[in-house]
């Protein structure tokens, strides 16, 4: 587990994600509108198709499902599609009004909360969820094992934990090293960890057991079309072969997917 700067505080991170929620410009629209949020959501599952298929939508109708950082809630609005009975927590404020806002624009219902993640088993009555979920959060936060422990507690005995941390054996961490890429959209990301199968292992032990560890994620496009909303490949993954492609992706994509189970 590796970390970018030295002990920033939950409030630096919220005012960075404040600054700037995770996806926000997915979409030159309004923002807030309906249309903005459809677009959002294209681009989102266009970019990253293998998440409908971790959160697995369809498998929680009827379920109690608490999300830890929604973000501007593109996972949020499909789990409530879907049939659950959605929560979330999330530390930034900005983040959490699209959120509701989407909720608005599109008639859905959840119980929306602000706050940190590492202390919601303050927020949120024990033993009580299926599935706590979370893609792309933990790592961001100052101590991603108090998130793991207040999870285990609001989380049912068959329950179960999907989650998605930064891999540290991937193209990205590779390419962050060399200076040829950051970790986030927005410059200066104060926490970003990425881990490893034995750190991820490390971090919940006593608390969950992994069931099954998958690696997904390799951005392939030209940035400086990309921010346009163009789509070209880089040269590099141009020339290779889709099946190379996705043999890269399962070993050296950014995003670690585990499923666990309470012990
Ligand atoms: C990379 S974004 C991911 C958002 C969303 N899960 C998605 O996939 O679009 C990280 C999110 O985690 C939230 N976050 C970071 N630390 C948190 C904490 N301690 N408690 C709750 N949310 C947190 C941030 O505010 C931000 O919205």
């Amino acid at each position: 587990m590796t970390t970018n700067s030295a002990e920033p505080t939950i409030n630096e991170v919220a005012a960075y994600w404040n600054r700037r929620p995770c996806n926000v410009r997915h979409s030159p629209r309004e923002v807030g509108s309906r249309e903005y949020f459809d677009e959002v959501e294209e681009r989102k599952y266009f970019v990253e198709p293998h998440i409908p298929g971790f959160a697995d939508f369809a498998r929680w109708k009827g379920k109690r499902v608490l999300e830890i950082g929604c973000g501007i809630g593109t996972d949020a609005v499909n789990f409530v599609r879907a049939g659950a009975q959605y929560s979330a927590i999330e530390l930034s404020a900005e983040s959490l009004a699209l959120t509701r806002r989407r909720f608005e624009t599109y008639g859905l219902e959840g119980n929306l909360v602000l706050g940190n993640a590492e202390q919601l088993d303050q927020l949120f009555s024990a033993e009580q969820f299926d599935l706590v979920y979370s893609f792309g959060v933990i790592h961001h936060t100052p101590r991603p094992r108090a998130v793991i422990d207040a999870a285990r507690r609001v989380i049912r005995p068959d329950g179960e934990f999907r989650f998605m941390l930064y891999a540290r054996n991937s193209w990205k961490a590779l390419m962050i090293e060399a200076g040829l890429d950051q970790p986030e959209a927005q410059f200066g990301c104060p926490i970003a960890l990425t881990f490893t199968e034995d750190d991820v292992r490390q971090l919940l032990d006593g608390a969950f057991r992994i069931e099954a560890v998958t690696q997904d994620h390799i951005f392939p496009y030209v940035i400086e079309k990309y921010v346009k909303y163009e789509y070209e490949v880089q040269p590099w993954f141009r020339a290779m072969p889709q099946e190379m492609f996705a043999a890269l992706q399962s070993r050296l994509g950014w995003h670690l997917m585990i499923k666990a189970l309470p012990v």
